[in-house]
């Protein structure tokens, strides 16, 4: 009996909707992929062009141009597709355009009858992924956004440069808000499975170089440092949600952190931000609980308090 065709949808075909599709592509994650844009043409150019990789590559991924109501047997929708900051403002200043872009494509893409998973990237993206829940009335497993997955692909490659270490030999997360209350939840980041404080303690001499706040901080900064350089980021997002994705269509039960919307883990309800999670078939299998230290469990609480903040401003 043939399997079922994998197939993925991609709103928004920009910058970061055109490296996630590339993506998908290069590593065979699904069978077919359809271009969506507000303005068919690119759509259409984007399909196109990415439809030339094939024969370079040992993919056989169908690339095509579609709209919104096309969406019925699509296994998941990734939504790129919003608004971006200009100088000086933060993720979260895009709510209210984000909203409104949001919950339109939502309406039109769950009214062609769609019963799969949305894999969230817009930004401010734990609270689109908070209004995709909402406008889709889907359970919360599947509505995925992209979180704090980048975020910590980026503190692990800061790490992976100060140790001289790959950054898949280090684990750990950047937690809560995709933005400014974002934290590291230090207590948990091992380097082939040894705690780094214990490193840090054990060989002070070695590493007194090492600003874990410095490097926290770095972690935040990364995607402005190369927004304020090229005007967007494409790359680094358009892998984490394909990884996301892959994880999904493959059922490979990653643990990666990704915004969900809590429904009492953490002592938080009602919000949706950045924490590690199962992904596997169906979307997010089970939302892991850290044993945070205080001081980090105060940092959550208080991006979750902001991110709900932004949200009851936005329905004022
Ligand atoms: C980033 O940090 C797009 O917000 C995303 O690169």
């Amino acid at each position: 009996m043939a399997r079922k065709t994998k197939k993925v949808t991609v709103v928004g075909s920009g910058l970061v909707g055109a490296a996630c599709a590339y993506s998908m592509i290069n590593q065979s994650i699904c069978d077919e992929i359809m271009m969506v844009d507000r303005t068919y043409d690119r759509a259409v150019a984007q399909a196109l062009d990415l439809s030339h990789c094939m024969d370079f590559t040992s993919s056989r991924t169908k690339v095509y141009a579609g709209r919104l109501e096309d969406c019925r047997d699509v296994d998941v929708v990734i939504l790129t597709a919003g608004a971006n900051p200009k100088p000086g403002q933060t993720r979260l200043d895009l709510l209210e355009e984000a909203d409104k872009i949001t919950r339109g494509i939502v309406r039109q893409i769950m009214d062609s009858g769609f019963d799969g998973v949305f894999v969230v990237a817009a930004n401010p993206v734990d609270a689109v992924t908070y209004i995709v829940r909402e406008e889709s009335d889907l359970p919360r497993e599947r509505v995925i956004g992209t979180g704090t997955s980048l975020d910590s692909a980026r503190l692990k490659t800061l790490l992976s440069d100060v140790f001289s270490i790959d950054p898949r030999s280090v684990n750990g997360y950047a937690l809560g808000e995709h933005g400014e209350s974002q934290f590291v939840a230090w207590s948990h980041v091992t380097i082939g499975g040894k705690p780094l404080l214990q490193i840090l303690d054990q060989h002070k001499e070695r590493f007194q170089h090492v600003d874990l706040q410095e490097i926290e901080q770095k972690t935040k900064d990364a995607g402005w440092e190369i927004f304020t350089r090229k005007g967007n980021t494409q790359f680094g997002i358009g892998n984490a949600i394909a990884y996301i994705v892959r994880s999904i269509l493959n059922d490979d039960h990653k643990i990666i952190a990704i915004s969900a919307i809590l429904e009492g883990e953490y002592q938080q309800s009602n919000v949706c931000t950045g924490v590690p999670a199962i992904i596997g078939e169906g979307g997010i299998q089970e939302v892991i609980e850290l044993n945070l230290s205080l001081e980090e469990r105060q940092k959550f609480e208080q991006s979750c308090g902001i991110l709900r903040k932004a949200l009851e401003k936005l329905a004022d």
